[in-house]
């Protein structure tokens, strides 16, 4: 170059607000870098043992805030002038076979797969949380909605697993995206690759990649490893904004089937009987945000022809911005489940309106020998007359009952009562208490699994930097 950047510009194109959250892996990925280097002889062993150590120093000096990385262009300059104070000359070799543009991918391929590990955590104990009520409650009673419209009784911890286990899919879909983002970029040097011959295979190995990516091109130039992630937490807070919503509704005093421990709830500046569900309200409300990320990155790598191009370095303000809000939400998320309780006499009451056994009734009439479209015909016109004189179904006795339908024995008044309609349930997957009790070991053993899978991978990771930081 051979003027002095201006100063406006280069504070336009400064990305190390940003990026110097990398640091650390910034220097993880030029310790494995500089081991190869070293392999390949472009580094004798006194170069390569000034970088190793000059990396550490530095990477010391940072952590203890010493280095004020803010007036660097970004972290990969910042680390490597920094070196170069540290070390001097040998510092100038690191670059060798590596460009910026590999090196980012790097650095947020490692930070992210760190990060998908907190994220997977951070939903399994949210699942956790659901399960633990689900536990404490197995047998508790219900009105379920269609419409918003009382439709069947199900079980309380029917309910809430069914969101246990749309998160259970959130985790798998981070596991799926974790399994592509898991390869070296690392050697696609700018675009091309380069003419000294490295051993991408051997800096894989160093920073436990299970593989190389094939293509150098394709290396620098995409982003959708982050799309993915971006992606699957957009579906994830989806699921979380319906599940704030109906915290908001089970808690107003429409509905009181929960209660929220008032450390969670906040009350209002000019109205003294309020008692606000704002914890449940922002999780639902932080969804935007979060899908907003995804499509913020999507119309970035939108049309950018091949390969690197500086809108790439877009990429950070919206994966940064998700990851933090996620994993504050999954926290919180948890611990709001844990301070709520439900509140089984309104739960009861709530049984008591909207004929909630009508389809029971069908049910049983088809074990009868009637068919199914007569029996919901009849019941039906005997659930209108109800309604139309402010009758339940519960209302009637055996005698007046059997006036409407002649085919009918005692046994009916059991399928009448709302909280015995659970024990009817027979099928697959229903709310039955046998089939939710399933699902409740079910998804003990899928949180089990994810325990050992994040320490598993995480002791992988973590032993192999310790290698490179200790120099071995
Ligand atoms: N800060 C840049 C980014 O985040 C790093 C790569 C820079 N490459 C370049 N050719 N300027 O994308």
């Amino acid at each position: 170059m051979s003027k002095n950047l201006d100063q406006e510009v280069a504070e336009f194109s400064t990305s190390i607000n940003e990026d110097q959250q990398l640091y650390w892996f910034d220097i993880i990925g030029s310790l494995a870098h500089g081991k190869m280097l070293q392999k390949i002889k472009i580094l004798n062993q006194s170069e390569a043992q000034q970088i190793q150590l000059g990396l550490v120093q530095l990477l010391q000096s940072i952590e203890k805030n010493q280095i004020d990385l803010s007036i660097y262009e970004d972290i990969h300059s910042a680390v490597e002038m920094n070196l170069k104070q540290i070390i001097g000359e040998p510092a100038e070799k690191l670059h060798t076979a590596r460009s910026r543009n590999d090196q980012i991918v790097l650095d947020e391929r490692l930070f992210l797969r760190e990060k998908i590990i907190h994220l997977i955590r951070g939903i399994n104990n949210l699942q956790k949380a659901l399960l633990t009520l689900a536990q404490k409650y197995p047998s508790l009673v219900m009105p379920g909605y269609t419409h918003l419209q009382p439709a069947q009784p199900v079980l309380f911890a029917h309910h809430l697993l069914a969101y246990f286990f749309m998160l259970q899919r959130d985790a798998e879909r981070l596991q799926d995206a974790l399994t592509r983002l898991n390869q070296l970029p690392l050697g696609a040097g700018a675009l091309a690759g380069t003419s000294i011959p490295i051993d991408r295979k051997f800096v894989a190995d160093l920073l436990a990649f299970p593989s190389v990516q094939l293509n150098s091109m394709d290396v620098v130039a995409d982003r959708d490893y982050i799309l993915e992630i971006l992606s699957a937490l957009s579906i994830e807070f989806i699921h979380l904004s319906r599940f704030g919503e109906e915290i908001v509704l089970w808690s107003s005093p429409s509905f009181q089937f929960i209660i929220i421990d008032d450390a969670f709830t906040t009350g209002s500046s000019i109205m003294p009987q309020k008692k606000n569900p704002d914890i449940a309200e922002l999780i639902r409300g932080k969804t935007g945000e979060i899908v907003a990320s995804w499509i913020s990155l999507a119309v970035t790598l939108k049309g950018l022809p091949l390969t690197y191009n500086r809108d790439l370095q877009q990429d950070k303000p919206p994966l940064f911005r998700a990851i933090r809000e996620c994993e504050k939400t999954f926290h919180i998320a948890a611990r709001l489940m844990n301070n709520i309780q439900p509140n089984p006499e309104k739960m009861e009451e709530a049984l008591k309106n909207g004929f909630l056994t009508s389809t029971d009734l069908c049910e049983y009439l088809v074990g009868k020998g009637i068919p199914f479209r007569k029996a919901h015909e009849m019941v039906g016109s005997i659930v209108r007359e109800l309604a139309s004189h402010d009758k339940n179904l519960h209302d009637l006795n055996y005698e007046e009952l059997e006036g409407y339908i002649d085919c009918i024995d005692r046994e009916v008044m059991i399928v009448l009562d709302e909280k015995q309609s659970i024990n009817r349930k027979q099928s697959e997957g229903s709310t039955s208490l046998q089939e939710v009790k399933k699902q409740i070991d079910i998804a003990q053993k899928l949180l089990d699994q994810w325990t050992d899978y994040n320490t598993r991978l995480e002791k992988e990771w973590h032993s192999k930097y310790e290698l490179l930081l200790k120099g071995e």
